[in-house]
């Protein structure tokens, strides 16, 4: 019973009668995952680890030796968690969801940015199913709630000239963090936070695989987001505000008007509209993050 207790399970003791369970530990294990998803293509195989420097450097290991499409790798925690443009992603155990999916799409190297749009409508429509409440996205791929960040994404790519060998799509999600630091408390949040109400990581999870996979399949018919761009822009926490667009040696302002049919921003600037890639630049918001 302590044994139990240590991993999470609330047990209590009845009187003459034994131990009765009142709520089962949040852990996310790999035969709870893949019955969960025994239906799905995405989660087929499921490597869920203790603690690990980076899901994406396990899938990407696990890429390299041929694993399938669909692959999942979760950790409880991580050591060398990674975020976007070389920062550290900061992925305490059990807090939250930090997870990563092998995709191996027939589509040309110049087509993955997309793949990074769709990963995000995925998680915010997965997240949505589960609790209930608006989800949004700032272009191009962070999840945001009440206008602050919940989850990040760091997509990665294994690729020749012509041909992709792999995508790794790294995602990590803030569930049950009840405190961040000063520095990000004013630009980060969690799903906890924002609810008051703790989530079953797996419950996330499997709602997201499934998710992913239905996008994942509109996308790769057209190879772009001609499908998806309506529900994407729905989400776009950006669309009619003004955005402040970072590039590498200028900086400017402009109104946002939704994404086109390759995820690229659409911003009007004196007039001209012009299109922004993912991966030039970064975009945020006039008065802060968004
Ligand atoms: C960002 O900077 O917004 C992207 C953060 C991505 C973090 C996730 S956590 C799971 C996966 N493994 C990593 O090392 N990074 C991604």
């Amino acid at each position: 019973m302590n044994q139990l207790r240590e991993e999470g399970y609330q047990i209590e003791s009845v009187p003459r009668r034994g131990y009765r369970l009142i709520e089962a530990a949040d852990v996310l294990t790999a035969a709870e995952c893949r019955s969960r998803l025994a239906h799905c293509w995405f989660g087929n195989t499921v490597e869920c680890f203790d603690e690990t420097d980076s899901t994406n450097i396990r899938a990407k290991h696990l890429a390299e030796r041929g694993a399938p499409e669909g692959t999942l790798v979760t950790a409880e925690s991580q050591t060398n968690g990674k975020g976007r443009r070389g920062r550290h992603w900061v992925s305490p155990p059990g807090e939250g969801l930090w997870f990563s999916l092998i995709l191996r799409p027939k589509i040309g190297p110049y087509d993955a940015s997309m793949l990074t749009l769709v990963a995000a409508l995925a998680v915010a429509a997965g997240i949505e199913d589960v609790c209930g409440f608006p989800v949004q996205i700032k272009w191009p791929n962070d999840i945001v709630v009440s206008g602050k960040k919940v989850v990040g994404i760091l997509t990665e790519l294994s690729a020749e000239a012509e041909e992709i060998h792999y995508v790794i799509v790294g995602i990590g999600i803030n569930v049950n963090i009840s405190e961040f630091p000063d520095e990000i408390s004013k630009t980060a949040t969690s799903l906890y936070l924002e609810s008051g109400r703790r989530w079953k990581r797996c419950d996330l999870i499997v709602a997201i695989m499934r998710r992913m996979e239905e996008y994942y399949g509109t996308y790769l018919k057209t190879s772009d987001l001609s499908v998806l761009r309506e529900e994407y822009t729905k989400r776009l926490v950006n669309l009619g505000r003004e955005v402040r667009v970072l590039g590498p040696s200028d900086e400017h302002v402009g109104m946002c008007e939704g994404i086109d049919n390759r995820g690229e921003l659409l911003v009007r600037r004196n007039g001209e509209l012009e299109t922004i890639m993912s991966g030039e630049v970064s975009v945020q918001g006039v008065y802060g993050y968004v």
